[in-house]
């Protein structure tokens, strides 16, 4: 069974996503992690980033997993490295180029066989998993999704205006929004939770009763 999490920047995807992951005892994939695991690769070995080709082939000739919380690439943990804003802006271009999204759309598809998996980007209900048994599309209002990931920054020692981070948000938004291949919207089946209110485990409890809702109606088909 797969569950896709999609969602504007902040909305709280990636901690909703983990924890529901280890109540179910399912799988767990971070596509934005990807992206930018991608990026990172890209600007160590010199890659132009504007060479969507070149993207391809790298992307293609990674191992990227997801262990104990973190992102491995080739097996090195790169959770921390990904994180950073020269990252982030390179990732753009890497998330943009729709050759990369394509690649990614194959490479995500072929980690999902044969797995129980809750996958979270921003086209994983509407483009990557559109057969999905529940897609959900996580918002709040982007004050409160600042806050969070002001907050985040803080607990990781980075000390950043919220101004600051409101404002690179918007900016992620915008881009999220207006990139014409794996635009930013929910899938037309998707559930939509607003979370502005809610804490995460408010939210994964929301999930679960879905979670089970869906299981008990699959029982219940002859
Ligand atoms: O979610 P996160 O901030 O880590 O995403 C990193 C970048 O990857 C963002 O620019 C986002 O737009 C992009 N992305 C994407 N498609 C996804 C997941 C993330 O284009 N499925």
């Amino acid at each position: 069974m797969i569950i896709t999490l999609d969602g504007p920047a902040g909305a709280g995807k990636s901690s909703t996503a983990r924890a529901l992951a280890s109540r179910l005892g399912w799988c767990y994939m971070d596509t934005g992690a990807m992206y930018r695991a991608v990026a990172l690769m890209a600007l160590e070995q010199g890659i132009d980033l504007a060479a969507a080709e070149r993207l391809v082939e790298l992307a293609e000739s990674l191992c990227i997993a997801f262990e104990g919380g973190g992102v491995c690439v080739n097996g090195r943990d790169v959770s921390m490295e990904i994180r950073t804003e020269r990252i982030t802006q390179a990732t753009r271009p890497v998330a943009d180029a729709p050759p990369v999204r394509d690649a990614m759309k194959r490479i995500q598809r072929r980690m999902a066989v044969g797995i129980d998996l809750v996958t979270e980007g921003r086209d994983q209900g509407s483009v990557v998993f559109p057969q999905a048994e529940l897609k959900v599309f996580l918002t709040a209002s982007p004050e409160e999704r600042a806050r969070r990931r002001h907050a985040e920054e803080l607990s990781r020692g980075r000390a950043v205006a919220l101004t600051d981070v409101l404002s690179s948000q918007a900016q992620r938004d915008d881009g999220d929004r207006a990139r014409p291949v794996g635009t930013l919207r929910p899938a037309d089946d998707a559930v939509i939770i607003e979370t502005d209110g809610l804490n995460r485990d408010e939210v994964v409890e929301r999930l679960l009763a879905l979670v089970a809702a869906l299981q008990g109606r699959k029982e219940s088909t002859p």
